[in-house]
């Protein structure tokens, strides 16, 4: 068989080079291979390949490309894009479509500013780095995030992020000033360049729906040089449930520099019989011979005495809170997560105290199989939280909530049996909770993911109604806010996954 030669078969082609050639190396390469071609192909063909020929600088080259494509679903890749990996349903590093991860874990330079009480902090470091940061500058320098040092600011600061500092100065989210930000069209912009609407949007509504965000610049917030702490435990015995009533009425009206924060767990008592234990864990900006008889003022059915406090310094308290009391801080620089468990939660808000009648139905549900590890932990808000109107961020859960409560279920092994008996346990405690939390919508927090609220079509067009079926839990109005400013910074969708904001009108 005769091959035909180039000559003839040239001019029935057209080339169409693609490059994004970014350095000199590159583009170099780019013209030695135009240049082999020219040269290897026959004298007389070679003034026709320079006609057939089309570079990204030809002027036909988008017509040419687009003229014969009837498929615009293209290839369907998604991106993933990962700072922490702490994401509660694995979405910066699983997908049921094909996908590529950004992982930003190298990007994690911090540089905490002088007088101005100003950091930068890239999106791949840890709460844990820039308390650990902080911490070097400064002994009454903090800031108002996470309690697990291994969380990613990333997705944290994207998502609203909150702490033992929460009912004193708010979110992490409400303390960002600025943000460096790759968008689809891949420019880089701050704040001045990204404007307003989507510098709000990223403060809560979850970066991964708007583009690459690679650093954040926060304003530090300046906390006593003596803090106190303590955790005290009551099982129903020693009447945990009179306790847990009475802190309803009071966690989120106590002074905003107290903060008490209470979970529920199965234990065993002193007898060795099967109970349920409320921990109180507080944090309280000064020293003990304030908060004692201000505690004996305000919840004395907790009996809490100047013994069960310790006075230490705000990065002393990040340490006990994570587990690593009395350790150098030098631990807050690890990556390395202190336990690997499987889990499952879910988030609710409630605004009026639960009846100690519902309680109990919990507790019966705690003395199930599969409640061995599981935790219902109470988030006090109030305090600032009360002053912040619902729409400054995209987070919206502010006045009027007494608590947050978030549902965790843990399990050790057990294959795919486990796993949907643990979650089916979880699922049927937060049926039983419907009626006791907020309503329409069944409020829930971004960064507490879960899938159970809602999805979006990932493999296609997902419709404003499908988003706002988990957007409005999220975000309450701030949804339709969110989707205007992803209609206007991606009305494509590049960036997707199961639960980002979707635009409107958009093909996929
Ligand atoms: P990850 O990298 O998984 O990202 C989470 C989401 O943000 C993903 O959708 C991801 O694509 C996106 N994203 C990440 N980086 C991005 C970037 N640079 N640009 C754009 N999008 C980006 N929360 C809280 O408020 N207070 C707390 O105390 C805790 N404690 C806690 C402990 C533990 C053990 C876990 C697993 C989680 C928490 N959380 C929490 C929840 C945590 O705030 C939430 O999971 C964050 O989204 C985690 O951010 P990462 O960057 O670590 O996660």
């Amino acid at each position: 068989m005769k091959f035909p030669s180039s000559s003839t078969i040239f001019p029935l082609l057209s080339f169409l080079l693609l490059s994004s050639f970014q350095t000199v190396t590159l583009a170099d390469s780019y013209q030695n291979f135009l240049q082999c071609l020219y040269f290897h192909s026959e004298n007389n063909a070679t003034s026709n390949i320079s006609q057939v020929i089309y570079t990204q600088n030809n002027s036909s080259f988008s017509s040419i490309l687009e003229f014969s494509i009837r498929n615009f679903r293209k290839h369907g890749i998604q991106i993933r894009i990962r700072s922490g990996g702490h994401d509660y349903e694995a979405l910066s590093y699983v997908s049921d479509v094909p996908f590529v991860i950004l992982d930003l874990i190298n990007l994690s330079e911090i540089s905490i500013g002088g007088e101005n009480k100003t950091a930068w902090v890239q999106s791949g470091a840890t709460i844990g780095q820039l308390y650990y940061r902080i911490a070097e500058k400064s002994k009454t320098l903090a800031f108002p995030a996470g309690v697990c040092p291994t969380v990613g600011v990333g997705g944290h600061f994207s998502g609203g992020g909150y702490g033992f500092l929460l009912r004193k100065f708010g979110l992490a989210a409400d303390h960002v000033v600025d943000a460096l930000l790759i968008d689809v069209k891949g420019q880089l912009l701050d704040r001045k360049s990204m404007g307003e609407d989507l510098f709000w949007a990223i403060r809560g509504g979850g970066g991964a729906s708007f583009g690459v965000i690679l650093a954040w610049k926060i304003n530090l917030v300046t906390v006593p040089s003596t803090l106190t702490v303590f955790t005290v435990h009551r099982t129903l015995e020693q009447n945990a449930t009179k306790i847990v009533d009475k802190w309803q009425y009071v966690a989120d009206k106590l002074p905003e520099d107290l903060y008490i924060r209470l979970y529920l767990t199965r234990s065993n008592s002193s007898s060795g019989r099967t109970t349920i234990r409320a921990t109180f864990e507080c944090l309280f900006l000064g020293g003990v011979d304030f908060l004692v008889p201000l505690m004996q003022q305000s919840l004395p059915e907790l009996g809490l005495e100047k013994a069960d406090c310790i006075e230490m310094s705000w990065i002393d308290s990040i340490l006990y809170f994570a587990g690593f009391q009395g350790e150098s801080m030098d631990v807050l620089l690890s990556r390395t997560p202190t336990s690997f468990g499987t889990f499952k939660a879910k988030s609710d808000y409630v605004k009026e105290p639960i009846p100690e009648t519902a309680f109990e139905e919990v507790y019966e549900r705690f003395y199930e199989q599969e409640a061995e590890s599981a935790v219902m932990i109470f988030i006090p808000y109030g305090g600032i939280m009360n002053e912040i109107s619902e729409s400054e961020t995209p987070f919206p859960h502010r006045a009027g909530n007494i608590y947050k409560i978030q549902h965790l279920v843990y399990w050790q092994g057990g294959g795919d049996e486990a796993a949907e008996r643990h979650i089916n346990w979880i699922r049927r405690l937060y049926s039983y909770m419907a009626p006791f939390v907020s309503k329409n919508p069944r409020a829930a927090y971004m960064n507490y993911r879960d899938l159970d609220i809602g999805t979006n079509n990932n493999k296609g067009y997902t419709r404003f109604t499908q988003g706002s079926v988990w957007g409005f839990k999220y975000f309450k109005n701030n949804f339709n806010r969110l989707v205007h400013v992803k209609t206007m910074v991606d009305p494509g969708n590049f960036f997707r996954n199961e639960q980002s904001i979707p635009p409107l009108y958009s093909r996929k």
